[in-house]
């Protein structure tokens, strides 16, 4: 055999291999190269719906897009409740989970997460006609609403002979605080700062400190490494190439800190 014909083969070898290592699990080449991405959609501005179009939009939408782009998968989202994420990763309805969500020695007990993506924190929303309320400190005792299954409910559910209501959405949490059903919202800061923003509830206010530092993360199944790793691989370059940073000011207005 002559070395051009060995490297042809070789070479042909190589991209064969590198294509069907193409995306997630599917080794399948006819299968379309899908990532099942699930997200609870109520999340502005990380996940939501738009108004007019109905696409999901949001921080977390593009950053999955973009690495989507970098493995050559579509992505294909999923919309289900914040406490249904994690049971349909361990069910491989979905491949990620890209939902705002926090990266807690719990959860990584039954999923992967990738590297952290974005620092978050909780805070809290009361009425502006509310003075008892001054602090995270002020809770005790106080009726709180919250998202089901996140970092807010465990947090309110510690604070001691504080009534805890939890709801799908945190709109529907907010439309609880301002009926007057509860005292205070617990949510993550950067979604009640761009609901403020947007002019969410003109009678809201925040108050206090931020409490909890936490990371969001992309969740995988604990059983797919390969996905995971990949998913990382992107993460770095999309970092590094400028597009995160991109990525974050079209959401936030700022570069990220
Ligand atoms: N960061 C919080 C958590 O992980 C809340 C996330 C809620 N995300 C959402 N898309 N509704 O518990």
């Amino acid at each position: 055999m002559s070395r051009k014909l060995i490297t042809l083969i070789m070479l042909i070898s190589l991209v064969v291999t590198l294509a069907m290592s193409g995306c997630g699990q599917q080794s399948n080449q006819s299968a379309a190269k899908t990532i099942k991405v699930g997200s609870e959609t109520t999340f502005p501005p990380f996940e939501f719906q738009d108004d007019q179009t109905k696409d999901y939009v949001g921080f977390d939408v593009d950053l999955v897009k973009a690495i989507g782009k970098q493995l050559g998968c579509e992505i294909e989202f999923v919309s289900m409740g914040f406490d249904g994420l994690i049971p349909a990763l361990e069910s491989k309805q979905i491949d990620v989970a890209a939902s705002g969500m926090t990266i807690t020695p719990e959860r990584s007990e039954k999923v992967t997460f990738s590297q952290p993506y974005y620092k978050s924190g909780l805070s809290v929303i009361t009425k502006k006609t509310d003075t008892t309320i001054n602090s995270f400190n002020d809770l005790a005792g106080k009726r709180l609403a919250v998202q089901i299954g996140t970092t807010s409910a465990e947090t309110a559910k510690k604070i001691p002979t504080a009534t805890v209501r939890e709801f799908n959405s945190p709109s529907e949490a907010f439309l609880e605080l301002s009926a007057g059903g509860a005292d205070a919202v617990i949510n993550d800061l950067p979604v009640n700062e761009y609901y403020l923003s947007q002019g969410g509830n003109k009678d809201f206010k925040l108050v206090g400190e931020v409490i909890n530092a936490e990371d969001y993360g992309l969740a995988i199944n604990k059983n797919n490494p390969e996905l995971a790793e990949k998913i990382n691989t992107a993460l770095t370059e999309l970092k590094k190439n400028g597009e995160y940073d991109k990525i974050y000011e079209k959401w936030f207005g700022k570069k990220p800190q």
